[in-house]
């Protein structure tokens, strides 16, 4: 199952690292926000390397929508409430930076990069749509309140962000990658102090960043408690009507629309890994009502790791850990905030102060109603006695017939039928009975 981007893109590979090396800051995990922290680092004059497990762009960064905006959902008003308008404000500030940063880089990338407004909309509250617009007035921001859409079923209403953007993530990264100094195939396999030790050699480093998508030591900073996982589905139409803007349903099981050359792109069927939904079915059945004739020409899905309090961890490990740093939680909104990331964590390393650092600090209060229910979570998927178990934690994993990956209900592992490791948390493969097998 591939992607849209992987097949009409480009893509650079890298050597793999064989032996020791030496550098200030090694970043481990090659997604758009390890590249984008490599190639600010580099920009700085920051001694780096980057090293991939697999390939390059080959987890979340492949899967996404590609939407570029800092309008978020309906976040405004949540974070004004959760944290109060100053850094409300610097959170909508951080995004239109990196969105205004994109701009810039994406003058000289041939990428499909366009401009186009950003439309969060809510079928069923007219009254989460006024408290969003009274918030964005507080933070002074430009937003429009849109009572109808272009698309094929009635709103309640909507929030439009103008020129926010859309692009193709692989070609930006094939152009953006060049000549850093990266290596795939270079798992991680342990790390002593800020020493890695990989399957051929160790890098000796004075700093470490963590953009591994789900953070993989789980000794520090208490990740596996503050996270979970979600899926999303996507699917690309031919045939369908264009939109002209980018279009996301303020609910968690929502949809999503944005073109693509001749291409719909609709996304949805979402749920928690590990558990059931909508999938690529719920998405085939809203086309073949809204748009009968149109043909699905690519369908693919993507992981998301979701926080406590939907604000991404960006900074410090933990408390207790002083040269490493994260980049993680970026609750579908990747694109925009693996810029955010990238700006933030090169600025600490480089030694500067950014405003942004309090708002994204991952050792902020972790006393958030959504504690409770991935704690619940995890205590009851421990204590499933089903085989297989999850290598990452102990969960029982749940076999997923759709995609025939078994899936972990607690931080979202997921391993192909015949055990083979596609999203971490865990770190290795997945070891199956000859009879657990033979579901593949
Ligand atoms: Fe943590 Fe499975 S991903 S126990």
């Amino acid at each position: 199952m591939e992607s849209l981007w992987e097949k009409t893109a480009s893509q650079r590979s890298f050597d793999r690292l064989e032996g020791d090396a030496s550098c200030d800051v090694l970043i481990i995990g090659g997604g758009l926000a390890g590249i984008l922290c490599a190639y600010m680092l580099k920009e700085a004059g920051i001694d780096y390397i980057l090293v991939e497990a697999d390939k390059i762009c080959s987890g979340v960064t492949k899967n996404t929508t590609a939407k570029i905006t800092s309008q978020h959902g309906l976040i405004y008003d949540k974070l004004i409430r959760k944290f109060g308008v100053k850094k409300a404000g610097l959170y909508l500030r951080a995004n239109e930076e990196a969105l205004q940063r994109y701009r810039e880089l994406c003058k000289n990338i041939d990428c499909n990069f366009e401009e186009k407004d950003n439309i969060v909309y809510s079928t069923g509250s007219r009254t989460k749509i006024d408290k969003e617009i009274a918030a964005l007035k507080v933070l002074v921001y430009p937003a429009e309140k849109l009572g109808s859409l272009e698309l094929p079923f009635p709103v309640a209403g909507a929030v439009k962000f103008p020129r926010q953007a859309q692009f193709n993530p692989l070609e930006f990264v094939s152009v953006i990658s060049r000549g850093l100094r990266i290596y795939e195939q270079t798992p991680v396999r342990e790390l002593i102090g800020t020493t890695a030790v990989t399957e051929r050699g160790k890098i000796f480093a004075k700093r470490i960043v963590v953009a591994t998508h789900f953070p993989f030591l789980n000794k520090h900073g208490l990740y596996f408690i503050k996270m979970y996982q979600h899926r999303s589905y996507v699917i690309a139409l031919e045939g369908a009507p264009q939109v002209n803007g980018m279009y996301v349903d303020e609910a968690p099981k929502g949809m999503s629309f944005r073109t693509y050359e001749n291409l719909l792109l609709v996304g949805g069927g979402d749920h928690r890994t590990g558990k059931t939904g909508g999938g690529w079915q719920e998405l085939r059945d809203f086309a073949a009502k809204h748009f009968p004739g149109a043909v699905e020409k690519h369908h693919w899905a993507t992981q998301d790791c979701i926080t406590l309090d939907e604000v991404p961890y960006i900074g410090r490990y933990s408390k207790n850990t002083a040269n490493l740093y994260v980049a993680t939680g970026f609750n579908k909104w990747g694109m925009t905030t693996s810029m955010v990331a990238a700006t933030l964590l090169c600025d600490m390393l480089a030694g500067k102060t950014s405003p942004y650092e309090e708002v994204f600090d991952p050792s902020r209060s972790i006393l958030r109603p959504q504690l409770a229910l991935n704690a619940a979570s995890a205590v009851i998927n421990i204590l499933t006695p089903t085989l297989p178990r999850c290598p990452h934690m102990g969960c029982a994993l749940k076999w997923n017939p759709v995609e025939r990956t078994w899936d972990c209900p607690c931080h979202g592992s997921r391993f192909a039928g015949d055990g083979k490791l596609i999203d971490n948390p865990a770190t290795g493969d997945l070891k199956l009975s000859a009879r657990q097998k033979e579901r593949d």
